[in-house]
């Protein structure tokens, strides 16, 4: 309901904007929801006499007098009751009995639907979600890369959006030459069967490691030279056979081909156990090394070539030169061209000692080895959306340390030709734990396995605590609660921020936490099981309801904007926000009235709970979290 209102306070505001005399475009920021508590305000209030006033010269006051009368010689739309102007602001008051209608059979009609809306020409849209690295354990960023795009991507599809999730393996690249090699001469059959991730991991790490070994020597110069060369040469044939596992894989050799397989399937059914438990599934796990394996790469690197967008290094790398102008509108399908031309490149080289000095950046496509780098099969990628499934838009959930490339790799894209999408980067900080409150046995990594246990553990003890005999499903519920924990905290600030996530404080039913709203909830189930029944909507009186139920009854009447305001930031923290919010209103609304008891609002506020259950139930689905009919 104020959802539609707020559509047709635009419309009719811009239509009293323009008959009132100012040149000004009225759009969506232009008029906000307002806290209901504020009597003065009124549930929506307009700023947009203060945009226009310097123009037109007048005080806001005036200009705002001057739209109101207007918007109210034309009509206020349905559900407004009043417009008034306080301090240069529109405020415009709704008819709370036609709100409370409306609102409650919205949501009990809608049900499930509730919030959702379709859209007559949905965009397609191709997510980039969670995206790990085979032969590594999946860690923490991971859960808060799988749960983020999860609850946006629920989001963008409930607003009427066709979404293909795509699992974007990280299964290409000299590292798994490198890991190949490592496995061939130290590895373990046994190990690999029995813990195929620790085992590729130590591997791994013990590759890597030769490297920093080596930093280590140079720096202590206590060692003979001839010692450093020795060791420098045993981590030169290491590098050397990974390279050379590499280039067997990428031709198609049977043994290298086999091993990989082995290192992505078996890394693949570990990454399963983690999505399994957390719930989530992708349409489809394509991975990088689909564009090396099936030409998509060699297509790209060809066309960029013969276009003359990209040009060759004195070492036979390719590159796209990127200027620093090429970025501004980056992303937009409708920005200004960006430049693809070669002839500026060649200037700036002329005028430079080399590429290093020249006032444009090279986004590699091909290594002076000739193999593919990540932006190559990024670029891959793209074509391969727009080609396969014309996509409206290709979207990226990666944390925030890429954003320099995807900046880079939307220009890149926008000179191959590939324009006719939106391209974004769904972009989140980093996540880390409280000092100390992990040991982790492989160095830096926290494993997202780590993360659900120990979540599942605090729940454990909490729901043991509440008292709940061992034959109920002690186990289910706490897996439940321990997920609200994880999830609502992964999503529960805004995607930029840098988090740290305390799962023992998370994990409480109290405070601003996941299980706190899941609670909520669960107080709304056992108020209508101790109703017979809970009546029509048509059976509302809405004069019976206090101040009380009606701020609950805005709050509920919310929740389509903030899908709305979800979708326009690919985030969902204003969901996670909001259900907090709405647990606190929920929970003082039961605390000051009564609801089976009540003699003049028994009816009305029972339908009001169930509305209310309905709102969480929509809202925590769309966050994966599960609600508790008991807790
Ligand atoms: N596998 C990459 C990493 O772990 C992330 C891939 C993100 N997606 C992409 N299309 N580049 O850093």
């Amino acid at each position: 309901m104020l959802y539609h209102i707020r559509q047709d306070l635009i419309t009719g505001l811009r239509e009293a904007t323009v008959e009132a005399g100012y040149d000004y475009d009225v759009d969506i920021s232009d008029v906000e929801v307002e806290d209901i508590t504020d009597e003065e305000k009124g549930e929506f209030s307009s700023p947009l006499s203060f945009s226009i006033a310097a123009e037109a010269g007048e005080p806001p006051v005036d200009v705002a007098e001057t739209i109101a009368k207007a918007h109210r010689t034309n009509g206020l739309p349905d559900g407004i009751e009043t417009v008034s102007v306080e301090g240069g602001h529109i405020n415009y008051h709704t008819q709370k009995d036609a709100i409370a209608n409306e609102t409650l059979s919205k949501i009990v009609d809608g049900g499930t639907k509730y919030g959702a809306k379709t859209v007559s020409d949905p965009d397609t849209i191709l997510a980039d979600v969670s995206a790990p690295n085979i032969a590594k354990p999946l860690h923490v960023g991971h859960l808060r890369n799988t749960i983020l795009s999860d609850a946006v991507m629920n989001v963008l599809e409930t607003r009427g959006h066709d979404v293909i999730r795509d699992n974007h393996l990280g299964d290409w690249g000299v590292q798994f030459g490198n890991l190949m090699h490592e496995y061939t001469e130290f590895g373990d059959e046994a190990a690999l069967e029995s813990d195929p991730i620790d085992h590729l991991l130590d591997l791994y790490q013990q590759f890597e490691q030769r490297d920093s070994m080596l930093a280590d020597l140079e720096e202590k110069e206590i060692v003979t030279d001839r010692f450093t060369e020795a060791v420098e040469e045993e981590r030169d044939h290491h590098t050397e056979n990974g390279k050379e596992w590499f280039a067997r894989l990428e031709q198609k050799d049977e043994q290298a081909v086999d091993l990989w397989e082995t290192f992505r399937d078996v890394s693949i059914d570990r990454f399963e156990e983690t999505y399994d438990d957390l719930g989530v599934e992708f349409d489809v796990w394509i991975g990088e090394s689909f564009y090396a394996r099936e030409g998509w790469n060699d297509a790209v690197i060809e066309k960029a070539l013969e276009d003359d967008v990209a040009m060759r290094d004195e070492d036979g790398a390719v590159y796209i030169p990127i200027y620093p102008d090429d970025y501004e509108n980056v992303g937009n399908p409708d920005a200004a061209d960006v430049d693809p031309s070669l002839d500026r490149a060649r200037e700036l080289l002329e005028e430079s000692d080399g590429i290093e000095d020249a006032d444009f950046e090279p986004f590699y496509i091909v290594k002076s080895d000739g193999s593919t780098l990540y932006g190559t099969r990024d670029l891959a990628t793209i074509k391969y959306r727009l080609d396969e499934y014309d996509a409206d838009q290709s979207v990226y959930v990666v944390a925030n340390e890429q954003d320099r490339y995807f900046q880079q790799l939307f220009v890149a894209a926008r000179k191959m030709g590939y324009g006719d999408v939106k391209l974004e980067h769904i972009d989140y900080g980093l996540i880390s734990l409280p000092e100390g409150s992990m040991s982790t046995r492989k160095g830096q990594i926290i494993t997202a396995r780590e993360v659900l246990d120990r979540a599942r553990d605090r729940a454990e003890a909490i729901v043991e605590e509440k008292g709940r005999s061992a034959d109920d499903n002690v186990q289910d519920v706490a897996n439940k609660i321990a997920l609200a924990t994880v999830k609502y905290e992964m999503v529960a600030s805004k995607r930029a921020r840098d988090i740290t996530f305390d799962i023992d404080e998370s994990v409480s039913l109290e405070g601003d936490t996941g299980p706190y709203v899941q609670y909520a909830a669960t107080r709304g189930y056992s108020i209508l099981d101790g109703a017979e029944t809970v009546p029509a909507v048509d059976d509302v009186d809405p004069s019976n309801f206090n101040a009380t139920d009606m701020e609950l009854l805005y709050e509920l009447a919310q929740f389509p904007l903030v899908l709305e305001r979800c979708e326009e930031r690919y985030d969902a923290a204003p969901l996670a926000h909001y259900l907090l919010g709405l647990a606190h209103v929920f929970n003082s609304f039961y605390h000051k009235n009564q609801v089976l008891e009540s003699e003049t609002a028994r009816d009305e506020r029972l339908v009001l709970t169930e509305a209310t259950t309905q709102v969480f139930e929509n809202g925590l689905e769309l966050l994966g979290i599960d609600v508790l009919e008991q807790m």
